[in-house]
């Protein structure tokens, strides 16, 4: 499990191993758009503020996967303990 830092709402979420990021901060009631929810059309992309995602998308390129600003929540995880995004 790894923890999410929902900047703008304040709010921490936890990240179970069986979920995604997407699922965990919908149930801490904030809504983030979605659609293929399998990495593949950029609907839920979310701005990185801090801390190392684990891209799983189809949709980056290698060198937007270096840079780690953005994220696809649906499919993508975290490399460290803790991810802070613009949500
Ligand atoms: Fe399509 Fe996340 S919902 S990439």
């Amino acid at each position: 499990a790894f923890d999410v830092v929902c900047e703008r709402s304040g709010l921490t979420v936890s990240v179970a191993p069986e979920q995604t990021v997407l699922e965990a901060v919908g149930n801490a009631g904030i809504d983030v758009l979605s659609s293929c929810e399998e990495g593949v059309c950029g609907t839920c992309e979310t701005t990185v503020l801090s801390g190392e995602p684990d891209h799983r998308d189809s949709l980056l390129t290698e060198e937007e996967k270096a840079a780690g600003e953005t994220m696809m929540i649906c499919v993508s995880r975290c490399r460290g303990a803790r991810l802070v995004l613009d949500l």
